[in-house]
């Protein structure tokens, strides 16, 4: 099925007018496409059916339960990284047992309510959190299984902020000193040794950087055997790029076959946790041009999502599409797409040559990840709602927040 394509001069979502979602629900609003979502998450399962393996979709990328409940009927694992995360997957009808437990600043509370769930392993990123864990363990009278997020220091060539795997981030434990940190965690008496861990970054773009990491990992296993530390799975992290603009990442088959040559022999299960490459590009935010206006300098398209709504471009000057729902003949000009957040980095695209007028709606494409997750109530916006499209059917996902629930936690004084 086309998923998001153009049919009688408008954009569709499946087989549904993105206009008609507008109409119906307001702007801005984000979009997501079911098929997509299966899509997506189907391209994983299946270049790694060769050997024993769990997708553990990054809930990070985009958490609204019924993302995670369409991800969950096909029988998807889930990373989550905070306490927050696990009840969302639960609630959404995952599995504990399919649920990895990634992130460097784990609370007690947060551990104690992933041991009491039963999830299916930590992800551990430093010696004082193994020896929490353990603390914790004890005190319910448990066996946590864990795994060590080792850095390999591999360059993943994506942006600074999103990158993950060198020796200067924050994440992980140094490769060199993983071997000494597996010893000190199997003597810990409430701890199970169960995999080793690995994520380089985000939006990669090339297999090279995991094929690096992938080989410093194996050559990690190997010693731990010869330690007499047995692993029964290899985490290799989410961090597969899409497409915003010119990329060209590897599909999910190409990095599978570059990874799977290197597995060969192994008996290894294989754990993977893509958020980006399933949730991207199968949602859309749609916005409404509110104003035209023009300086001596620009032109700008003032619409009704902003900053708050979508970070990507102002955070990491992330470029995303930015394509007119109901295209018109008339002559493209260069705009900037400015949000109403006063602020001068709020800005969701640059020199965008666009054929519009006010009250056109706008569809900012690939927002499905990292859109919605990382939206705020900056200067008291409400939050967009999230609507699902399967097939014919839409279905509002989460409504749009209103302005009294922004202070509804709020309390002013009493004298
Ligand atoms: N596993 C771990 C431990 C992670 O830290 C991440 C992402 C993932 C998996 C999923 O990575 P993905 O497959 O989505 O690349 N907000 C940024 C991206 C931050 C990614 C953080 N970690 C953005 O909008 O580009």
């Amino acid at each position: 099925m086309a998923i998001f394509h153009y049919h009688d001069g408008e954009l569709f979502a499946e087989n549904v007018a993105v206009a008609a979602i507008a109409a119906a629900h307001g702007t801005p609003a984000y979009v997501y496409s079911r098929a997509a979502l299966e899509q997506h998450w189907r391209a994983f399962d299946t270049a790694f059916a060769a050997q024993p393996h769990l997708v553990c979709y990054a809930v990070k990328a985009n958490s609204n339960l019924a993302v995670l409940n369409v991800l969950a009927r096909l029988g998807s694992g889930f990373d989550i990284v905070s306490a927050g995360e696990l009840a969302r997957v639960l609630a959404a009808g995952g599995e504990a047992e399919r649920t990895v437990f990634s992130g460097v600043g784990k609370t007690a509370e947060e551990i104690a309510y992933a041991l009491t769930a039963n999830i299916r392993c930590f992800n551990v990123e430093s010696i004082a959190e193994l020896e929490r864990i353990n603390h914790v363990a004890g005190e319910m009278n448990k066996v946590a299984p864990v795994s060590i997020r080792v850095n390999p220091d591999v360059d993943a060539g994506t942006h600074p902020y999103i990158s993950t795997g060198l020796k200067e981030n924050k994440f992980g434990i140094d490769i060199n000193l993983a071997p000494a940190v597996y010893q000190q965690a199997a003597a810990m008496p409430n701890l199970d040794v169960v995999g080793v861990d690995c994520h380089i970054g985000s939006q990669l773009t090339s297999v090279t950087p995991f094929v690096d990491a992938l080989q410093r990992v194996l050559g990690l296993i190997d010693t731990l055997e010869q330690q007499g530390i047995s692993i029964h799975h290899l985490d290799i992290g989410g961090g597969l790029g899409i497409h915003y603009k010119d990329e060209t990442p590897p599909t999910p088959a190409a990095y599978a076959a570059a990874m799977q040559s290197l597995l060969q022999g192994r008996s290894l299960e294989i754990l993977l946790e893509p958020g980006r490459a399933i949730a991207g590009n199968a949602g859309l935010l749609v916005t409404q041009v509110e104003y035209i206006k023009a300086t001596d300098e620009r032109r700008f398209a003032i619409v009704d999502a902003a900053m708050n709504d979508l970070l990507r471009p102002s955070l990491y000057q992330s470029w995303m599409a930015i394509d007119p729902v109901q295209p018109r003949q008339s002559e493209a000009l260069n705009y900037d797409i400015v949000g109403p957040v006063c602020e001068t980095g709020d800005f969701l695209g640059k020199d965008r040559s666009l054929a519009i007028a006010q009250g056109d709606l706008l569809a900012i494409r690939s927002a499905g990840a990292y859109g919605f997750t990382m939206s705020s109530n900056y200067n008291s916006r409400p939050r967009a709602p999230e609507i699902m499209v399967d097939g014919d059917s839409v279905t509002l996902v989460r409504a749009r927040e209103t302005i009294e629930s922004l202070f509804a936690n709020e309390q002013i004084l009493q004298d």
